[in-house]
C-alpha cells in the first residue's frame, strides 16, 4: 500500500497517508516512484497560494521518475525506467508526491540510459524547461559567445539555465535576490552576478542595450526591464512568473530594436521533442549534475519546504525521495 502526500480542502491542507492500491487512478501504467522534486507550481499547489488544484482529495507533484511495476500498455514493460513531466499531472491528475502512481502510457518517456532516475529528477521539469529555453533562443538565431541574462538565477529553472548556457559557451549574467549565493552562481558558470533590484525599477521605454539573449523566470517589471535592455535583434525566452504574471512593457523594444519575445511551456511538449530534449540533457557533462545544489527530503517535509519556496528561500533543487521519512 503506497504512502502519498494527500491534499484536502481543510486544515492542515497536506498530510501523508497510506492508501489502498485500488484508490490509485485507473490508468494503464503503474510506476513505483523512485524520485520526484519540488517545483514552483508544486509549491503553489501544496500551500494553496495558487489555484492549481480544483478537486480534493488530491495527490500533487508535477513530475517523477521511477520504475514500471505493471503495464497494460505495450509501450512499457515491468522494470522499465521512466520519466513523467507535465500533461496536467499534479494539477488535474494525481501526481508524483507518492510511492506509487498509475498514469497514461502517453505521458511517459523512457529515462535515457546514461541518466539515473535520481539524476533525472535533479533536472526534473526545471531542467527540461531550462533546456527548452536554450533551444528556443538557439532556434531564434542566438549566437554562441554572446551575453545572455538569466533572472531568478538561483531557482530551479534559473540555475540549470546558468549551467547549460555556460556549458554551451555563452557569457552568462545571473540576476538574483540572494547576493550570498554569488559564489555558487559563479561556480555554475555565471560571468557576472547582478542584484535583482537593478531590474525592479519603473521600466523605461528603451534602456541601454546590454544583452543578446535572456531567459526570464520572473515576469512582471523584471521582464519589462529585460526587454528594454535587449540589444538590437535580441531574443528573450519567457518561462516563468515568480515575480508576477503582469507585463508592464512598451512595444518600443519590438519595433525599434526588433527584439523577439519567445514563449516557453514544458507541459505539452510533443513526445518526440521530449525524448530529444531528455537525450540532450543526458549528454551534458556529469560534473553539471554534481554541481547542482540540492536538498533531499521525504514526503513529510514537502509542506514546510513548499512554504520556503514561495518565500523565495530555496536555492537549487529540492529532490523528493519517497523512501525517506
Ligand atoms: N513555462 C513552463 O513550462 C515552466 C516550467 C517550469 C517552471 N516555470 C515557472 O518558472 C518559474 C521558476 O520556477 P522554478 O521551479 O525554478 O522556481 P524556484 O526554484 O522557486 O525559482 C524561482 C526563483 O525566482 C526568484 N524569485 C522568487 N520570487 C521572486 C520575486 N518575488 N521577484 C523576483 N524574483 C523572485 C528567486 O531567485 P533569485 O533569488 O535568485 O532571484 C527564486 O529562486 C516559476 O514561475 C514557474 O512556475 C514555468
Amino acid at each position: 500500500m503506497p504512502r502519498v502526500l494527500m491534499l484536502k480542502d481543510e486544515d492542515p491542507r497536506a498530510r501523508v497517508e497510506t492508501i489502498d492500491d485500488d484508490r490509485l487512478p485507473e490508468r494503464a501504467v503503474t510506476v513505483d516512484i523512485d524520485y520526484s522534486d519540488l517545483n514552483y507550481k508544486d509549491a503553489l499547489a501544496v500551500t494553496g497560494k495558487g489555484k492549481i488544484v480544483r478537486e480534493y482529495p488530491f495527490v500533487p507533484g508535477i513530475d517523477f521518475a521511477g520504475t514500471v511495476r505493471d503495464s497494460e500498455s505495450d509501450q512499457y514493460a515491468p522494470d522499465d525506467k521512466v520519466i513523467l513531466t507535465g500533461w496536467g499531472v499534479g494539477e488535474r491528475y494525481w501526481g508524483g508526491f507518492a510511492e506509487r502512481m498509475r498514469v497514461d502510457a502517453d505521458w511517459l518517456v523512457p529515462c535515457p540510459e546514461t541518466l539515473s532516475t535520481r539524476e533525472a529528477m535533479l533536472f526534473g521539469t526545471a531542467g527540461l524547461s531550462a533546456m527548452l529555453c536554450v533551444e528556443r533562443l538557439e532556434e531564434a538565431g542566438l549566437a554562441r559567445g554572446t551575453a545572455v541574462l538569466v533572472t531568478g538565477a538561483t531557482g530551479g529553472v534559473g540555475s540549470w539555465a546558468v549551467q547549460m548556457l555556460a556549458h554551451y559557451g555563452y557569457e552568462v549574467h545571473a540576476v538574483t535576490g540572494k547576493p550570498d549565493q554569488e559564489r555558487w552562481l559563479r561556480s555554475l558558470g555565471a560571468a557576472e552576478v547582478h542584484d535583482r533590484t537593478e531590474f525592479e525599477g519603473e521600466p523605461r521605454l528603451l534602456d541601454k542595450a546590454r544583452w543578446a539573449g535572456a531567459i526570464d523566470t520572473v515576469g512582471d517589471t523584471t521582464l519589462a526591464n529585460v526587454l528594454a535592455q535587449m540589444e538590437p535583434h535580441g531574443r528573450v525566452a519567457a518561462v516563468g512568473l515568480a515575480g508576477g504574471s503582469a507585463l508592464p512593457a512598451s512595444v518600443m523594444p519590438f519595433i525599434l530594436r526588433g527584439v523577439s519575445l519567445l514563449g516557453v511551456e514544458s507541459a505539452r511538449v510533443p513526445l518526440p521533442r521530449r525524448r530529444d530534449v531528455w537525450q540532450r540533457i543526458a549528454e551534458l557533462p556529469r560534473a553539471m549534475r554534481d554541481n547542482m545544489h540540492h536538498e533531499a527530503i521525504g514526503l513529510e517535509m514537502i509542506a514546510e519546504r513548499a512554504e520556503a519556496m514561495i518565500n523565495g528561500d530555496i536555492h537549487g533543487r529540492l529532490l523528493i525521495d519517497p523512501s525517506l521519512d
